[in-house]
């Protein structure tokens, strides 16, 4: 049996952008590990995230200084296309890998991933997804409300996902600055795939129940230099009977994610605000470890259950080691004690699959059944 990793845990960034400077903080912050090498293309970023870490830090723009001999684990936050041939050649190398999601800009190249990471098992390296919506304590209060029944059964769930910022991209790649994320071959898609994989991979997960069936919608509407969607709705069915609806957009902004029971509804508005609504009862759960405290109040709005209540939720920073969720460090902690990832790579693929159903269904305006 594998032992568990010796100490300092020694990481790679590969890929020092947007994301991945919200959770440097953790490998500054957590004592038993060390950020040795930061690899960006860019090399400004890669030495802006070396410097955030620690003077001893290497910045490089070379991939292959992510898998250098004093590398334990590579965390992989480049553009999606990128992630099969990076991911391949950290397992290949002996590293552990974290990887962002989306698992790859395609399902075929999903596929190559997680089965090298179930080969990679066998040698005992452990490699898991990171999902940024696990850091929020409230999608696991979510959870368990599911399990004890305080929704009854679940009827119907909503995420809208949506922000301008394919406006602002758009205009850039017209003006001649090239950007993954407007590619459809890059990135996979366009808005559905980016955003619509937490919500797909949370519901599922919060009603141990998958997707089997999937009808949608999905055009560009108003991003001209984005060869992808820049608007999808999308209606999905799981095969313990509830039906989800997604709306995703990079075209205009709102933020909404509901769950609606036969005894309760929970909607979490802007990212802040959450009303409770339920004939079980009050609902109090790890929401009260937040930083800033949670304002459990009655309101008067009218309703037909017995109890309704409203809170401010904010979610902790990315970054922060003390939230109990945190998703980087929890996957440091299972590379260290020799346990599987919190989230597993082959769990993004099954999400892609539903990802490549809603394609389907957008360009052939069908019903698409996905095989279990
Ligand atoms: N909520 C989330 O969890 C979340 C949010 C945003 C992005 N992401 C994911 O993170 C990944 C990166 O997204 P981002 O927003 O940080 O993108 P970004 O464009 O801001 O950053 C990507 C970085 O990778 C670098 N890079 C490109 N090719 C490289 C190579 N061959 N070797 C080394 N570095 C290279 C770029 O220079 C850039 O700094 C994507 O897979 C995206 O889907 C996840």
């Amino acid at each position: 049996m594998t032992q568990p990793s010796k100490l300092p845990l020694r990481a790679a960034f590969l890929g020092c952008g947007g994301i991945a400077e919200h959770y440097l903080s953790v490998y500054r912050d957590l004592d038993w590990v060390e950020l040795v090498t930061c690899v960006d293309l860019d090399l400004d970023r890669a030495k802006r995230a070396a410097q955030l870490v620690g003077s001893a830090t290497r910045a490089t723009t070379d991939a292959r200084d992510a898998c250098a001999d004093d590398v334990d684990v590579v965390v992989i936050n480049t553009p999606n296309h990128l992630h099969k041939e990076q991911t391949l050649a950290a397992l290949a190398a002996g590293k552990h890998v974290l990887l962002q999601k989306p698992v790859a800009a395609t399902l075929a190249e999903a596929e190559a991933i997680a089965n090298a990471a179930a080969q990679a098992d066998q040698r005992g390296l452990i490699s898991g997804l990171y999902l940024s919506y696990f850091d929020q304590p409230l999608m696991h209060d979510f959870k368990a409300m599911v399990r004890s029944g305080w929704f009854g059964d679940i009827a119907h769930l909503y995420a809208r996902l949506m922000h301008r910022g394919g406006l602002a991209l758009s205009n850039q790649v017209q003006a001649g600055q090239a950007n993954w994320r407007a590619s459809l071959a890059q990135t996979g898609g366009g808005c559905f795939i980016q955003l619509a994989v937490h919500y797909i991979h949370l519901f599922a997960w919060m009603m141990d129940s998958p997707v089997v069936r999937v009808m949608a919608m999905a055009k560009n509407q108003f991003c001209p230099g984005i060869e992808g969607e820049d608007i999808a709705c999308a209606i999905l069915e799981f095969e313990n009977g509830a039906l989800a609806t997604l709306d995703m957009a990079w075209n205009t902004a709102g933020e909404q994610l509901s769950i609606h029971g036969t005894r309760g509804t929970a909607e979490y508005i802007g990212n802040q605000t959450l009303l409770l609504d339920s004939s079980v009862g009050e609902f109090h759960g790890v929401i009260n470890h937040f930083s800033m405290p949670s304002q459990l109040q009655g309101v008067a709005a009218p309703g037909t259950a017995a109890t309704q209540q409203s809170s401010k939720v904010i979610a902790p920073a990315l970054g922060d080691i003390a939230n109990p969720f945190n998703q980087h460090r929890m996957f440091l902690e299972a590379v260290r004690d020799n346990r599987p990832a919190p989230v597993s790579i082959a769990s993004g693929v099954t999400d892609l699959r539903v990802v490549d159903a809603v394609y389907q269904s957008a360009s052939n305006g069908c019903a698409v059944q996905i095989a279990g």
